[in-house]
Order: structure tokens, then sequence, then C-alpha cells
């Protein structure tokens, strides 16, 4: 059944796999995005993909009037799936205040706009951050959320907080929250993908743009962690995966199979990776030689986390499909083509 939804942030990273996907399943997408962290190129990107190109609307969303007056002009829109938040972890410590007022005013603002429709349904772009260092692993959702480490985290518990008490008092609004790992790897097209703006605070595009040349070597933060090599572990999950994950979920909703009107699924391969098996698979997976040395902790990094992945299994009927050596080939690729704009334009 196809619909009307809108997709925040759908100019983003994962924003704009899970346009792809949506249009390929046969939903008509609007886009909401404020281009403070994204490019308008990624609108042509998506378009060559799937050959349609979304409806675009330059809006930010911390301006309620906007809104308001963008449900006005859109009153068929029955979804929302909203990514556009402010992501960076080390940002957050230093200008709270910022991820505050853009992650929880944007939130509330579309909140009461849906509570306004006979009924609507809004996905959740949530993060493995808000368990913390869990205490055991992989992390199930059921899994204790701990004081978050950064701002950035803390907007992501406070905004699964207001869902939940939006959706006790309103029965026609359903939502989902998907709490990602680490989301990696681009489209096997190399028409969209990441595009971290600045020095990359993530572990793959700095890999990516370190073999490229743009970097001189990877600094891994830390090797005396208590895991098998010494460095840190992660999920890493492919955006493609992540995306169709997103398709499912609103499909869900859409043909009311949801258990209650607030669920939380954890997104990830339930494998764990260290660092220095991503190098590895990067190596190996591209040919490529990865420079890079052993540096002291980072802060706030938490040891471990990959997830438990039965609930999304078996509720979602989802699990990922590509693995590792895919997504970083597809990010390496991603990458060379970036530089080929770079140097065209
Ligand atoms: C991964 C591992 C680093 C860079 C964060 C957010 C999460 C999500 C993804 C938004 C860690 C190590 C990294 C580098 C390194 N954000 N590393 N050298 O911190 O697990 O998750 O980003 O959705 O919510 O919490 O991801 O890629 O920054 O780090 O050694 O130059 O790579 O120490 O162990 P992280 P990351």
């Amino acid at each position: 059944m196809s619909s009307k939804i809108l997709v925040t942030g759908g100019l983003g990273f994962i924003g704009s796999h899970t346009v792809v996907a949506l249009q390929e399943k046969g939903h008509e997408v609007v886009i909401i995005d404020n281009l403070s962290n994204s490019s308008i190129d990624v609108l042509a990107g998506i378009t060559k993909i799937t050959q349609k190109t979304p409806v675009f609307e330059n809006i930010d969303l911390r301006n309620k009037n906007e809104v308001k007056e963008f449900f006005e002009k859109y009153p068929d829109i029955e979804g929302v799936i909203h990514f556009a938040a402010s992501k960076a972890v080390g940002e957050s410590v230093e200008n709270p205040l910022l991820y505050y007022e853009n992650n929880l005013s944007s939130l509330i603002y579309l909140l009461q706009e849906l509570q306004q429709k006979e009924s609507a349904y809004f996905i959740f772009s949530s993060s493995c951050t808000v368990y913390g260092q869990a205490d055991e692993l992989p992390i199930t959702e059921n899994a204790p959320v701990k004081k978050a480490e950064s701002p950035y985290g803390n907007t992501k518990q406070i905004g699964e907080e207001i869902i939940t008490d939006t959706a006790k008092i309103n029965k026609n609004f359903k939502a989902i929250s998907l709490r990602y790992f680490n989301p990696i790897g681009a489209h096997p097209s190399a028409e969209i993908g990441e595009l971290p703006i600045g020095t990359p605070q993530n572990l793959i595009p700095f890999i990516t743009q370190t073999a490229i040349g743009k970097r001189k070597e990877l600094s891994v933060f830390g090797d005396d962690y208590p895991t098998p090599d010494g460095t840190c572990i992660r999920d890493y999950i492919h955006v493609i995966d992540l995306a169709k994950a997103h398709v499912v979920a609103l499909e869900r909703l859409q043909k009311n199979r949801e258990k209650s009107n607030f669920e939380v699924f954890n997104l990830g391969t339930g494998k764990g990776s260290s660092v220095l098996e991503v190098i590895n698979s990067f190596e190996r997976s591209t040919g490529e030689k990865l420079p890079y040395k052993i540096v002291g902790r980072r802060e706030g990094d938490i040891v471990a986390a990959y997830a438990d992945t039965q609930k999304a299994n078996k509720e979602l009927g989802w699990k990922t499909e590509k693995h590792l050596d895919e997504a970083l080939k597809s990010a390496w690729e991603w990458q060379k083509e970036v530089v080929k704009r770079e140097e065209n334009n």
C-alpha cells in the first residue's frame, strides 16, 4: 500500500538511503531538509537511482510556523520518518543548548501537528547510544537506558520519552523508535553516501578519507580496552539494510501490525567488530593499505556494543543481509566518487 510520507532530514546520510528504499516500494515521499548538514546535490543522486524526484521543502523544523504551514500545504501526509537532528557527540558536549533546541523543539513541533490528525504514524531515528555501556552483550531492547554520556545521546532519550507520552494520550498516534548501532557504507550505485562536513568524527569516513590521501593517517583511539585485540567493539550496519528496516517499520504501522502504539527496535547486525578488525576488513575488501597509529583513548567511548537482533528479526521480519566487507567496499567506492566530483567542480 503506497502512501505519502514525510522524511525529515531526507537529504542526509541515512535519510537519503531511506527515501530511495521508500520510492522503490512505491511510496510517495516529501523531504524536509534545512541543508545545515547535507547538500542539495543529494536530490539529484536520489533521482538518478529511482528516476523519481521527491518533493523537497527547505524548512527549518525549529520554526514552529513553518512546520504548521507545511502540514497545511500537505494535509495528506500519513506518516513521518524523522531523521533531522544534530548528531555529533563531541559537538553536543561543547554546545548542548544547540542540541536541545534543534533536536527537541523540531520533534515537539512535528508531534503537535501529527496529533491534530485523524491518524498518524511516526518513526523516530534513535541510537544505541541510549544504552551507554550496557551491562550485558548483545544488547536487547530491555537493556536499561542509562544516563546519557552526551547531550546528543540525552536528546535521543528525552525524544523517546516525549514520543511515549504523546502516544499514551493519542490512541490514533502510533510510533516506532529505531535504535541504530553504527550505520556505515553507501548505495552500491555510488550516487549517494555519507558526506561528513569538516574532519570526520566517525571511524569509516575517516578511514576512507585516509585511504584516498585526504588525511595523513587514522588515529586508533586506544588499544588498551578489555577486548580481544584491545580496541573498541561496535556493530557496524550497512546503511542499505538500515534503510530497508525503516520501510518495514512503516508498513508494520500502515497494516496495523504493531503490538502497542509505541515500540522500540534495535537495528544492528548482531555481530561486533573491533577497530582493528574493521581496518583489516577495509584493506582486504578494497586492496588499499591503511596507514594508522595507536593513540590515547577518546573521552566518552564505551568498550563494546552490539545488538541482540531477535526482536527486529521476529517482530519486523527484518534482518541484515550485507556484511562488513561489502559495507566498507561501498564506502570506498563512494569516497572515490566524491573526490572525482570535487575534481570536476
Ligand atoms: C567507532 C569506533 C572509536 C574515529 C557514534 C554515536 C552514535 C552514532 C555513530 C549518530 C570507536 C573508534 C573512531 C577515529 C577511532 N552517531 N574511532 N578513530 O562513537 O561508536 O558512535 O557515532 O548516529 O550514536 O555515538 O562511532 O565511528 O565515532 O567510533 O579509533 O578516528 O571507532 O573510538 O571505538 P561511535 P565512531
